[in-house]
C-alpha cells in the first residue's frame, strides 16, 4: 500500500498545453499537449527539422509560445514575472546541440564556470563541487586536462556534469549522443540513467536515435513535421509495438513495420 507523503511534489513535472510555437508568423508545431513526470528520461523525437530543439528552446526559457501554456509544478512559466521565471531557469541544467567546452580551460575548470557565475561559494568550495560532479560522471582524476586532450565521449561527460554544476531540478539534453562511436552513445546513456536513478532528476532529452529512445525513454512525445504537430505521446517501446499510427510505428522501426 502506498502511503501520502504530506511533502511529495506533484508527479506532474512540467505540463505543455496546447502550446505552438513559430520562429515569427513561420510556425514550427501547433498543439503541443504533454506531460513530463518528475524523475521520468522524456525523449522528444521525431525526424530532422521537425522542431526538437525548438520545443526544448520553449522549455528552457529561450522561445514563447505563441499561444498555450507551459507549467513547471502548476505555475505557468512564461505568464510568471520575468524574475520567477529567471529564478525557475536556475534550476535548469542544459546541454546544447552544440554543447562546447571552453578549449583553453581545464576540464575542472569548465565544471567550476556556472558555480562561479551563480554562487557565492568560496574557490575551494566550487573546486570540490566541480571536482565531485566529474567524478559522478566517471572522470575522476582528469581534473587538469584540456577538452583537447580527451574523446568525444569524455567531452560528452564533462558537458553533463557542467550541466550539474548547480545541482539542477531538470536537466535538458539535445542530441547528446550525437557524432559519438555506438560504444560510447551507449555509455552516455547509462550515465544518463544512472542519474536518473541516483538524484531522481527529470531529463529531458531530444534525440532520434533509436537504440537511445528505447534504452533511455522512459516516456515521450512523436513530432511530425508534415502536420507540424504531435502526432502521440508515451512509452517509446510500447509505441513501437502496439501503436496505430503507420509514422509512428515506421519511425520506431526503420520502416520494417
Ligand atoms: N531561429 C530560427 N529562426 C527561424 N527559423 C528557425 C530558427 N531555428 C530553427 N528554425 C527552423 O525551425 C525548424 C525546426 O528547427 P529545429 O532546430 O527545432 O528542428 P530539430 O527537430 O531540432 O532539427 P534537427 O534534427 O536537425 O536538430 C527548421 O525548419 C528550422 O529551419
Ligand atoms: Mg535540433
Amino acid at each position: 500500500m502506498s502511503v501520502p507523503q504530506p511533502h511529495a511534489k506533484p508527479a506532474t513535472h512540467i505540463l505543455v498545453e496546447g502550446v505552438t510555437l513559430a520562429y515569427g508568423d513561420f510556425v514550427i508545431q501547433h498543439d503541443l499537449t504533454f506531460g513530463i513526470k518528475r524523475g521520468d528520461v522524456f525523449i522528444i523525437m521525431g525526424g530532422s527539422g521537425c522542431g526538437k530543439s525548438t520545443v526544448m528552446r520553449s522549455l528552457t526559457g529561450l522561445l514563447q509560445p505563441k499561444v498555450g501554456r507551459i507549467h513547471y509544478e502548476g505555475v505557468s512559466f512564461w505568464d510568471a514575472p520575468a524574475a520567477d521565471r529567471a529564478q525557475t531557469m536556475r534550476r535548469f541544467g542544459v546541454m546544447y546541440q552544440s554543447g562546447a567546452l571552453w578549449s583553453s580551460m581545464t576540464l575542472l575548470e569548465n565544471v567550476a564556470l556556472p558555480l562561479e557565475q551563480y554562487t557565492s561559494l568560496s574557490p575551494a568550495q566550487i573546486h570540490d563541487i566541480a571536482a565531485y560532479k566529474l567524478a559522478l560522471v566517471g572522470l575522476r582524476g582528469f581534473d587538469d586536462f584540456y577538452p583537447s586532450e580527451i574523446s568525444g565521449g569524455m567531452q560528452k561527460r564533462v558537458g553533463v556534469a557542467r550541466a550539474m554544476a548547480l545541482d539542477p531540478d531538470v536537466l535538458f539534453f539535445d542530441e547528446p549522443s550525437a557524432g559519438l562511436d555506438p560504444l560510447s552513445a551507449r555509455l552516455l546513456d547509462e550515465l544518463i540513467l544512472e542519474l536518473r536513478d541516483s538524484l531522481g532528476t527529470t531529463m529531458v532529452v531530444v534525440t532520434h536515435e533509436l537504440a537511445s529512445i528505447f534504452n533511455i525513454g522512459d516516456d515521450s512525445v512523436f513530432l511530425d513535421p508534415e502536420t507540424k504537430t504531435m502526432l502521440t505521446t508515451g512509452n517509446p517501446r510500447e509505441l513501437r509495438d502496439h501503436s496505430d499510427i503507420p509514422k509512428v510505428r515506421s519511425f520506431l522501426t526503420r520502416g520494417e513495420a
